[in-house]
């Protein structure tokens, strides 16, 4: 329902249906747990064939598949149920584009969610993942679940960049790297890219082990540590890369993230910024803001910001061009130039 729609003519429906689809949600990380899309892709059509392949009750997994299809996940027709053309692409295991990975993002906070009432009331997080302490123990079981989100936006963020801009990049440093979703497109794609990547040392053997799956292992070098506390050197990178990173850190360390990034570049060289962002006056998307939320749980001083926000600190830093590039990602991608 729209905005408008709610303001003519309000409804207890929608009320009522936010609040069970938000439960709702669990369905989804439990048929990626149970393999309910991969063992229908693998030609199982009846409840019944598809519970015996999934190891699960006959009686849950019908519930679970009906959900499904309420979802719009799955296609019944009599008692044989299909995939729909999002689980099809996404949701199978093994396929490149498969997603389901992520539903672990969704299992790792969602207690959290259930305090947001106390932490609204404490202004405190449940989780401070922005303190070094916190962060060491929870961004191990993060990164590989948030691979799928940024993975395909970071080919098509390369596929955006001119030519020529390209061309130019062989050094690329990535803060914060994780799985190394970003600088992992870029290194596919450039021969002789160097990626030296920066995170906790309980983070790197995860980031490792993507680049060798892509084969670009020998490409990679690591600077274990605090982002806070890590030299990025000065003249060095033709590219450095903060995906998903300022939210966490808040306003004061984000500018000073952004700063010693643009220290590290050569001149003309490029920051690729993605983030999550809701628009100047914080009115919507509903994800960014919802994402807003998240940070208040999990940080100290985290928060989502707007991109005139982000231009002002690109500015401010030194950054000669501020431009944005569409993707597959909750917000579009900035891109500055030094
Ligand atoms: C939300 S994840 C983003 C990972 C990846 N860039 C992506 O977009 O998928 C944040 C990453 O920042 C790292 N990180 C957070 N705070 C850090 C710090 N103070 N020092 C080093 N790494 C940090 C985490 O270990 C994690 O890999």
């Amino acid at each position: 329902m729209s905005k408008e729609e709610n303001q003519t003519n309000p409804s207890p429906e929608r009320i009522i249906q936010d609040l069970w689809v938000g439960r709702g949600v669990q369905a989804l990380v439990a048929a990626v747990e149970l393999n309910l899309f991969t063992n229908i892709a693998n030609g199982k059509g009846t409840a019944r064939e598809i519970s015996r392949a999934s190891k699960a009750s006959e009686r849950g997994v019908k519930r679970l598949l009906d959900a499904l299809v309420g979802f719009g996940y799955l296609i019944k027709k009599g008692d044989k149920y299909k995939l729909s053309a999002i689980s099809e692409k996404f949701l199978v295991r093994g396929r490149e584009s498969y997603m389901g990975e992520f539903v672990y993002e969704t299992k790792l906070t969602w207690e959290n969610w259930s305090r947001l009432t106390d932490v609204v009331k404490s202004g405190r997080p449940v989780d401070a993942v922005d303190t070094e302490e916190r962060g060491r123990d929870f961004f191990p079981r993060l990164v590989a679940a948030i691979f799928p989100m940024s993975f395909g936006a970071a080919r098509a963020a390369f596929a955006a960049l001119p030519k020529k801009a390209n061309n130019k990049i062989k050094g690329i440093l990535d803060v914060a790297a994780g799985s190394g979703a970003w600088s992992i497109a870029f290194a596919e794609a450039i021969p002789d890219a160097r990626v030296t990547v920066v995170d906790y040392p309980e983070v790197t053997p995860i980031t490792r082990r993507f680049a060798e799956r892509f084969g670009v292992g020998d490409k990679y070098h690591y600077i274990e540590g605090n982002l806070r506390e890590v030299d990025f050197g000065r003249n060095r990178y033709d590219l450095v890369i903060l995906g998903h990173i300022i939210h966490s850190e808040g306003e004061v360390w984000g500018r000073k993230l952004i700063k010693k990034s643009y220290r590290a570049l050569k001149d003309g060289g490029l920051l690729l910024i993605a983030e999550i962002i809701p628009n100047d006056n914080r009115t919507g998307p509903l994800i960014p803001l919802v994402f807003g939320l998240n940070m208040l749980l999990h940080t100290e001083q985290g928060d989502v910001f707007t991109m005139s926000q982000y231009r002002k600190w690109l500015k401010e830093a030194g950054f000669k061009k501020f431009n944005t590039i569409k993707a597959p990602t909750p917000s579009p991608l900035i891109l500055a130039t030094k």
